[in-house]
């Protein structure tokens, strides 16, 4: 993880004030080759019928690495947790000997759910309701009633759990229910190496939110794979970043993940609004970092770089470790998308994670969840979180909160992006949608489906 780590001999000859550009590596931006795009439209039946859903069921997500649950929800043996994947529960047990494992949630004797609740403690063995058949955490099935009565001999030991691959990275549970999967390390590349420095295994998880929404799960992940929305869903955001795509990056990989640079801490050099919208934007940061932003009135651009220079300078006072970070990861919006359903939208002290899951029945729902993971500062047990305007506490994990859309918030932003999707569902299957047409800066879209259409296709 060379791309990350501080340079020890240029830190002691750094200089005791800024400019500090260069000495923290931070995450590599070297722009990745663009992949070809095809020109396949993306259609309005992807987003509600039945047979392109059942296609993706069958060719995608029982063949693609998902996230389950995070590795803290089961810190002893004996902890599980499960979550549902379209028509599939999964569970999720760490085991005597800590390995956490994954096995479809299913008795093996008549094919009842074994375990129904979204996460608790076995002393030993999961028991099935209906009859009483035992299994341990490693999945084996150790105690049923009446043994002797089995004329094709006993089960035990041989209608195990059904065990699918299952693996962990940043504090995360993945599994996967193809049984010859690639490793996960494989399906990552090149991401998990560049997330690695923001040590999202210390994380705390702060917000959790799931929401069913009348919406096809690609709405989400479409969404999140453009910047070209920003100025029209979320106009006050665009006060305190450069959303305009010419000073963003986009880099799209051959795994079909994908991820965008954009300028924070400061609107695009167009900026036709006044000084004071965008300090009272930047209002909370610039407070927490305890920076005037008066001498930057006329000459707004150079904020970014004052708070990189702030919170560079102050950082370790305040209990954090950003030698890790690019000066630009300390106000830009690194943001990324794992192929299929999962965005990591990344700050300097937390997370924002989205994810798009298919409803179990209907392709034009979605069951959409969003989590807060909160980097706290060393010492800290309560910590004001800007991104979500809320403040947080490390003592109170964050309750799940589940609803349908408009009944239960995601933040101020994200409740922006959701307000959409229902509607955007309503016109993809209009008789008069006529396919996209979409500008160059949202081909990481295009990019989404057309390696989508590679697993439908069984090219991957
Ligand atoms: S279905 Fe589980 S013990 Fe019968
Ligand atoms: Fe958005």
């Amino acid at each position: 993880m060379l791309a990350c780590r501080v340079n020890p001999v240029r830190l002691m000859n750094a200089p005791a004030h800024p400019p500090i550009q260069g000495i923290y590596q931070g995450i590599d931006r070297s722009k990745a080759p663009e992949p070809d795009i095809l020109s396949c439209p993306v259609t309005g039946d992807r987003y509600y019928s039945r047979e392109f859903a059942q296609a993706e069921w069958d060719y995608m997500w029982t063949k693609v690495w998902l996230i389950g649950g995070l590795e803290s929800e089961v810190p002893k043996p004996g902890d599980f947790i499960t979550c549902e994947i379209g028509c599939e529960s999964i569970l999720m047990v760490r085991g005597l000997d800590q390995r956490i494992r994954a096995f479809y949630n299913v008795c093996q004797h008549r094919g009842n759910r074994l375990v129904h609740s979204q996460s608790g403690h076995v002393a030993s063995d999961f028991q099935c309701a209906y009859h009483g058949w035992r299994y341990d955490t490693t999945g084996m099935l150790n105690w049923v009633y009446c043994e002797e009565d089995f004329l094709q001999g006993s089960p035990c030991g041989k209608r195990n759990l059904v065990e699918i691959p299952c693996d962990t990275w940043a504090g995360f549970i993945w599994y996967n229910m193809h049984e010859s999967a690639k490793p996960l390390h494989e399906h990552l590349d090149p991401i998990s190496s560049q997330l690695d420095c923001y040590r999202m295994e210390h994380m705390k998880r702060t917000h959790w939110v799931t929401l069913e929404g009348d919406f096809n799960w690609k709405c989400v992940q479409d969404n999140f794979n453009e910047s070209y929305h920003l100025p029209y869903v979320h106009p006050q955001a665009c006060i305190s970043l450069d959303e305009h795509y010419s000073n963003c990056q986009f880099d799209l990989y051959p795994s079909g993940h994908a991820r965008m640079f954009m300028p924070g801490g400061g609107p695009n050099p167009n900026y036709q609004g006044s000084a004071d919208d965008v300090f009272a934007a930047l209002g909370e940061e610039l407070k927490f970092w305890e920076l005037d932003p008066e001498p930057y009135r006329h000459d707004l651009p150079q904020l970014r770089t004052a708070l990189q220079a702030q919170k560079r300078k102050l950082g370790e006072a305040k209990g954090y470790d950003f030698s890790r970070y690019s000066d630009e990861q300390l106000t830009d919006h690194y943001h990324y998308t794992i192929f299929p359903n999962i965005s990591f939208s990344m700050k300097p002290d937390g997370c924002i994670w989205l994810r798009g899951n298919p409803h179990p029945t209907d392709p034009e729902k979605c069951l959409f969840d969003m989590w807060y993971l909160t980097l706290f500062p060393e010492g800290a047990t309560e910590y004001y979180s800007a991104s979500m305007g809320d403040w947080v506490s490390i003592d109170h994990p964050a309750e799940h909160q589940t609803g349908k859309v408009g009944e239960v918030s995601c933040g101020p932003g994200i409740d922006q992006d959701v307000a959409i999707w229902s509607s955007q569902q309503q016109g993809l299957r209009s008789r008069g949608y006529r396919d996209d047409y979409m500008p160059w800066q949202e081909r990481r879209i295009l990019y989404f489906h057309q390696n989508l259409d590679r697993y439908i296709a069984g090219e991957v």
